[in-house]
């Protein structure tokens, strides 16, 4: 199987990264599997007998590989690459999802199955990609999309096949509970806390996008749209983010033994929310952690937590590279994570 990466920032090289330190564990899988292309927004690199992991682990920019740079574009890859997978991790946009909705889209149009962490052409654009995957063939996987490294999707898709999944709702944002955890445990302003987040680099470049519950909003809607069948849009989503939560909110709550955390809920209703949480709670988990709780039919409640971004996202591409890699193998064609 031969792979494509494109975007090269954090995600990207963390990839490599863990490629390069796990690269027996997919020979294993299919001897054959090696990494083709590398792209960022500075052009390409592209070596048809495969990319040097080691080498590709040490550098910062695609430019640095000079042997193998090319000046041209990520479509040029993807069009001329000849790859069978394509994983895909440039910047979320989520006003029309570009450019990982043009990578997408002609990745699935010329057959290739595709993995992606970006929110932006899935918020943008779900259904369409969807459809597309399932007229191709070609698997479409995200797990690393929403909530970083916890499976939410695997977990639904391949664990409660035969229930009905009636709500999901949790902690989609670890910035916002990092801010609330703060003030709860720390008695920090709302500014106090968003500063040391900011310090600590774990806010969006905008943080409004955390703070207004802009980022949650993202992940409930794709979390409908893929897990219970909706077809919603972001503007679909009622959102109220937590600039308005003071200490004295927090120390009301704190006393009748609540905490107040920003939650994304998906049933009938599509809304992000500053709401009370009981202290003894299942969702009541602190510092930047995720976590999501789901209510279906047959299995009634469940809870998981762990970290909803960072580089313990590529435990989720890796597992979806690794399912694409089984899938093809057993020859399965068109699974998109719905
Ligand atoms: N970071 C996390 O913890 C995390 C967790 C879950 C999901 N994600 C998602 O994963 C994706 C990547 O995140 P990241 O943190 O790795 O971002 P990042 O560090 O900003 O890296 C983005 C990469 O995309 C490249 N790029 C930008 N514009 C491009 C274009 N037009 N064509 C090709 N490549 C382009 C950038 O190249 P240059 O460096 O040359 O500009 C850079 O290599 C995002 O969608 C993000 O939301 C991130």
């Amino acid at each position: 199987m031969k792979a494509i990466i494109i975007g090269f920032g954090f995600i990207g090289k963390r990839l490599i990264e863990v490629l390069n330190q796990k690269i027996s564990l997919l020979k294993r899988i299919d001897r054959s599997f090696k990494v083709i292309g590398v792209s960022d927004s500075r052009g390409y690199i592209f070596n048809p007998d495969g990319l040097d992991l080691k080498v590709l682990s040490k550098i910062s920019g695609t430019h640095e590989y000079s042997r193998y740079f090319h000046e041209g574009s990520s479509l040029d890859l993807i069009e001329e690459g000849d790859a069978d997978i394509m994983v895909e991790a440039t910047p979320t946009n989520i006003k029309d999802g570009e450019p990982g909705l043009t990578y997408i889209r002609r990745a699935l149009s010329i057959g290739m199955d595709v993995v992606t962490a970006n929110k932006g052409p899935l918020v943008v654009a779900f259904r369409e990609l969807k459809r597309l995957a399932e007229s191709r063939g070609c698997h479409l996987r995200f797990e690393g999309a929403v909530a970083g490294a916890m499976p939410i999707f695997s977990l639904i898709n391949e664990c409660l096949q035969g229930d009905k999944i009636i709500k999901i709702s949790g902690i989609l944002n670890g910035t916002t509970n990092f801010i609330l955890s703060k003030m709860h445990f720390e008695g920090s302003t709302f500014e106090m806390a968003l500063k040391e987040a900011q310090e600590r680099g774990i806010t969006e470049k905008d943080p409004s996008y955390d703070v207004d519950g802009i980022d949650a909003a993202c992940k409930v809607v794709i979390l409908a749209n893929a897990l219970m069948d909706r077809d919603v849009r972001f503007e679909d989503v009622e959102r109220v983010g937590i600039r308005g939560i003071s200490p004295e909110a927090i120390n009301l709550a704190k006393r009748a033994n609540y905490t107040i955390k920003l939650i994304g809920v998906i049933d009938r209703n599509l809304e992000v929310a500053p709401k009370l949480v009981p202290l003894n709670h299942p969702l009541c988990v602190h510092g930047t952690l995720n976590a999501l709780h789901i209510e279906t039919d047959l299995a009634k409640e469940l809870t998981i937590i762990g970290y909803g971004a960072g580089k313990e996202t590529v435990s989720a591409i890796m597992n979806d590279i690794i399912s694409v890699m089984k899938g093809r193998l057993a020859g399965q064609s068109s699974l998109t994570q719905s």
